[in-house]
């Protein structure tokens, strides 16, 4: 089967497994060896790529991690890797662009095996952004680790680029004027689009989607693919044996609108999609400071909210997440559609009430209104670019000081994502109180029945969520409890 995209400056059709990650295929097919393969779990950045995708007739590129993103979902697309970047195509004389040069300048490379992940960062970045400032290109650097020049010198020559490129216009000629990506990015609009005029579904007999939804049984099974960051890690062999329905190649599942107050988003919304969605950013306050929490910036390019919830897993963040909005899930089987509140979707250990004919289409969730308040919380081993060990979501709102609305997510502590049923019945039309929010603390605690592992003990992940819904409680309403009173 073929798969139609740009690589760098070359038009390519593969026609390969489409189930074979972009690192592979670019390393081994095309022996492009400048992208490295470090941890291959989407932890490290070497691998890192950018993917650009035609959208309202102009190309918008994003930093993914190709260790985990399979070639079936480049199809139609412009990826980019470390040699796409240099001045005249090819990486061995001095034709450096200008983010290079700085690398070069302040020695922010030594044995190089990192270097190509931060650079293809740092360059997607002054390809995304016209507001450019040093935090934003150090945020866009996040995904990548260096563990052998140190990350200061790399912090160096980031300033000197934004020093000297903050303003830098964002159109592609003004890009390629201040030698920051090479020439040939000027002919990439015109053949995307040409390339837009073939059936995106020519990558074959094998219709394609990704985000960890899974028909039928190991063999002969179907799986609907998104972003392909939680599958291509557990289980990249058996994708290579099965059906994959790469669903970021049907259009009509990538959506977010406002519709009467409901926020509706399609299945295949990436976390980085739901961030710069005007229509959530604007109505949840705080927004940034909860995704920022999830993943790195390659994996929120990628991972997607019907990934995140059908994957089951009992810490994916979007579903605690969306859980706490007291969102609904609506399935279809292409025909047919129906909904089913994320709170009764779990029906055991990555179990759920899908049925083998059935995909996730989108989820949608009322936009909180009146006196709302809304708070995330997780802790894992590492603040950032980590698994949550447990984490928990909370909508609060009020009716005269008494609560009219309350739902709050705790992931990590059950054989499935958990919606605190028996806390939000108690907590529903009671005044919140210090009385009544320990109280709560205690119901919520008789409702939580973690497992011990590689996360931490049963106890710890006990102890873990009574005092994250703690803090929920001391973030939201300080004036009517404080740390002291917890303990
Ligand atoms: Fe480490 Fe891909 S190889 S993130
Ligand atoms: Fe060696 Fe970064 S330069 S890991």
């Amino acid at each position: 089967m073929e798969i139609n995209f740009i690589l760098n400056n070359e038009s390519i059709t593969a026609d390969v497994n489409p189930a074979i990650v972009v690192l592979d295929y670019i390393r081994k097919n095309e022996h492009l060896t400048g992208t490295k393969e470090g941890c291959k779990e989407g932890d490290c950045g070497a691998c890192t790529v950018l993917v650009g995708e035609l959208k309202d007739d102009k190309v918008i590129y994003k930093s993914i991690n190709s260790c985990l993103y399979p070639l079936g979902n480049v199809n139609g697309k412009h990826v980019v890797t470390i040699e796409g970047f240099n001045l005249e195509g090819s990486s061995v004389d001095r034709n450096l662009n200008s983010i290079q040069e700085e690398f070069l300048i302040e020695g922010a490379s030594q044995c190089g095996f990192c270097t190509p992940g931060f650079l293809v960062s740092l360059n997607g970045y002054f390809l995304t952004n016209e507001n450019r400032d040093l935090e934003g290109a150090i945020d866009s650097m996040d995904g990548n680790i260096c563990r052998c020049t140190g990350h200061n010198s790399i912090i160096r020559a980031a300033e000197n680029v934004i020093t000297k490129f903050k303003n830098t216009g964002s159109s592609v000629a003004s890009l390629i004027e201040a030698k920051l990506i090479p020439e040939y990015f000027i002919t990439i609009t015109e053949r995307l689009t040409k390339l837009k005029a073939f059936p995106r579904g020519s990558v074959g007999t094998r219709s394609f989607e990704s985000n960890g939804q899974t028909n039928g049984n190991a063999g002969g099974s179907t799986f609907y693919v998104g972003g392909g960051s939680d599958l291509f890690v557990q289980k990249p062999e058996l994708m290579i044996d099965s059906n994959i329905k790469f669903l970021n190649n049907i259009p009509e599942l990538s959506f977010v609108k406002v519709v009467d107050g409901i926020c509706k988003m399609g299945s295949t919304t990436t976390v980085t999609d739901i961030l710069s969605s005007k229509e959530i950013s604007g109505s949840l306050k705080d927004l940034k400071k909860f995704i920022e929490l999830f993943g790195s910036t390659p994996i929120r390019n990628s991972a997607t909210v019907g990934g995140n919830i059908n994957n089951g897993s009992p810490i994916g963040d979007m579903t605690a997440f969306f859980m706490a909005l007291n969102s609904t899930i609506v399935l279809t089987n292409g025909m047919e559609f129906r909904r089913i509140p994320l709170k009764e979707y779990y029906t055991g250990y990555k179990q759920t009430q899908k049925k083998p004919s059935e995909y996730m289409h989108s989820i949608e969730f009322k936009i909180p209104t009146g006196n709302y308040h809304y708070n995330f919380e997780k802790v894992s081993k590492r603040t950032f670019l980590d698994i949550a060990s447990v984490n928990t979501g909370i909508l609060i709102n009020f009716e005269d000081k008494i609560i009219s609305e309350i739902h709050i997510s705790a992931g990590g502590v059950f054989a499935t994502p958990l919606y605190l049923k028996n806390t939000v019945e108690y907590l529903t039309g009671k005044e919140l109180n210090l009385f009544t929010i320990k109280e709560a603390v205690s119901i919520a605690e008789m409702e939580i029945a973690p497992i011990s592992d590689a996360r931490g003990s049963s106890d710890y992940k006990k102890l873990l969520l009574k005092r994250l819904l703690f803090a929920h409680f001391i973030t939201l309403f300080p004036e009517k409890i404080n740390v002291s009173e917890t303990i």
